[in-house]
This record gives structure tokens, sequence and C-alpha cells, in this order.
């Protein structure tokens, strides 16, 4: 089967609740004509759109989708960072629980916004990838549960929460010729959780991941809307976005040839060095219409994370109706 391509846009500290519903609004209209033109044939199978407001327009937003329900399978929200602590004295952070109230299927983390300014250390970043692993293997045996019950609908959380788990290098690395050992480092560091070295790995560990591999929420319901676009979310799902530091917001995106060669660096190194069945691999770093076609010509890149582009609705659906075109 053809991989979902991920769109997603990252509207870091920009745009009030208001100002995201606007948006939002003039987002769907486009998506409704370019719908009813039937351009795609598969429109809706063929990519994921998915919104990361601030935090504090993070309602809005599911309050819009939620009133545009033809597209609740196509447009998702992430929340643009979660903590690793379920509640508690934790000033200023935000839980999965609170994310996923206004049914967030994404989280990113480790972006290297918060690496470099928060100084968010790898450690901590683990922490947030491991907590987001335990809440959806949680969420497995709820589900599991519901079923040996035979309840029409599991009662517990809605659904899965994906991590979106961003690593590159600075340029100082990627002149150094050593951005591949960097990212690869990234990667071990963050997902120490998950079972490494399939070799080495114990046989447990593979078949916790593959129970949570099979498992989809499918008798997932949302509080409040008696629905969720969760139904296709696997929930041992990791989605890898490579964003090369020195190519985000500089208006200088990386070549793409440059860009498959470690976009199909991080697909051998997770096969070959982990048990993570489904993965995505995305592209960020000064993403634009212009670049867009090429990008996703790439055997490896299964979609992008745009900042500064996705800031206009117009400019974002172009994005958008071109990623899906390919
Ligand atoms: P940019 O940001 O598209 O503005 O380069 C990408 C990101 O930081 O995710």
């Amino acid at each position: 089967m053809k991989k979902k391509k991920i769109v997603a846009a990252n509207f870091k500290m920009n745009k009030t609740h208001v100002e995201v519903r606007e948006y939002l609004k003039s987002f769907f209209k486009k998506l409704k004509e370019f719908s009813r033109t039937g351009e795609t044939h598969d429109f809706n199978d063929n990519a994921e759109i998915v919104f990361a407001p601030s935090f504090t327009a993070l309602n809005e937003a599911y309050n819009i989708i939620e009133e545009n329900p033809e597209f609740r399978n196509i447009v998702k929200l992430a929340s643009q960072n979660v903590y690793c602590e379920s509640s508690g004295a934790y000033t200023g952070e935000i839980s999965i629980d609170m994310i996923k109230a206004f049914n967030c299927s994404y989280a990113i983390i480790g972006h290297s916004e918060r690496r470099w300014i928060f100084n968010e250390s790898e450690e901590l970043i683990a922490k947030k990838i491991s907590a987001i692993l335990n809440y959806n293997k949680k969420i497995e045996t709820d589900i599991r549960n519901a079923r040996d019950n035979n309840a029409e609908k599991h009662s517990g959380k809605s659904a899965a929460i994906l991590p979106i788990l961003c690593v590159g290098e600075n340029l100082e690395i990627r002149k150094s010729g050593k951005a591949f050992d960097f990212v690869a480092a990234q990667l071990d560091s963050a997902l120490n959780c998950y079972t490494k070295d399939l070799n080495g790995g114990t046989a447990q560990n593979k078949d916790n991941f593959r129970s949570i591999k099979t498992a989809k929420s499918i008798n997932s319901n949302h509080e409040g809307s008696g629905n969720t676009n969760a139904a296709d979310i696997d929930i041992g799902k990791l989605v890898i976005a490579y964003e090369p530091i020195w190519a985000i917001g500089t208006g200088a995106p990386m070549e793409p040839e440059d860009g498959e060669k470690m976009h199909k660096f991080i697909y051998e190194y997770l096969t070959d060095n982990y048990c993570i069945e489904n993965f995505s691999v995305i592209y960020g770093g000064s993403v634009t219409e212009k670049n867009i076609n090429v990008l996703m010509e790439k055997d490896h890149i299964d979609g992008v994370l745009v900042g500064g582009a996705s800031l206009d609705p117009q400019s974002f659906f172009n994005i958008y109706s071109f990623a899906v075109s390919k």
C-alpha cells in the first residue's frame, strides 16, 4: 500500500486563536473547491494535512475541524510540544491528556528551536518519546479490554498520539561531514525506549511492538464529539522530521538530492536497528511552493513540515496541492 504523505504546518509562536479560525476557514474553503474539481481522485487517501497551532489555538482549531466533518479523515492536529509527566507541578507545561482533549493526533517532539533556544536535552526528549509510547500502550490495553468485554466502544482515552520527532544537524556539523553520525546519535538517544538492534532485542520487546503495530484504535470515541478521526491511526507509528537547522527559516533549503540521501539513511538506520514497523520520514527547512515538487519526487521523502510558508493559507494550500499531485 502507498504510504500516506504528511503535509504539516508548524505555526510556531504565530497566530492567536481568532487568527487560526480565520486561517482555517479560508483553508477549508480552498480544500472544498479542490475536492470538487476532482483533480485527485484518491484525494482522501493520498495525504494527511497536519496543523500545529499554538496551545491557545488548539481548541479553536479542533472546533473548526469538527464543523467540517468531511475533512476529519485528512486534517489532523498536532501540538508543538508535550511534557513527559501526566500531571503535577510543572508550570508552563502541557500534558498528553490536555492535547488529546482537543483530539491532537500528533505531538512535535525535539524541534530544534526547543533544543537550542530552550535547552531541551536529549534526555528530556527521550523521556517525552517514552511517555508517548507508554500512553499508546495504555490505549492499546484499553481497546483490548473493551473488546474482551464485548464493549461496543471503549470508554478510555480517545486514541493514540503519534510523535513527530525532529532531528537534524547544524551547519558546522554538516560541513564537517558528520551529519549522518549526528542524526544517528540523535535517533538512538530519542528512541531508546524502542527496541534497539533486532538481533539483540528481547523477544518480549519485539512482541510488544508487534502488538502495538497491529492494534488500531477502531473503537475509539472522542469525548463530546461521538466521533474521532483516529480510526486509521497505527498506535506504534513514528514520524521523523529531518530538519537541518541551517535550512530552517533561512529561505535556503537543502538540495533535494542531499535531503534524499539523509532520508534514505534514516530509513535504513531505523529498519536495521529498531523494531519500528511503521514510520514516515518527512523533511523540514524552508519548504515553499517553489521546492515542494522536487522534494516530493524523492523516494524517501514522505512529506514535509512547513514553518514560514505555512502561515499564509494560500501558500500552504499550494504546497499541499502540489504534494498530493505527486
Ligand atoms: P521553515 O520552518 O519552514 O520556516 O524553515 C520549518 C520548521 O521549523 O519546522
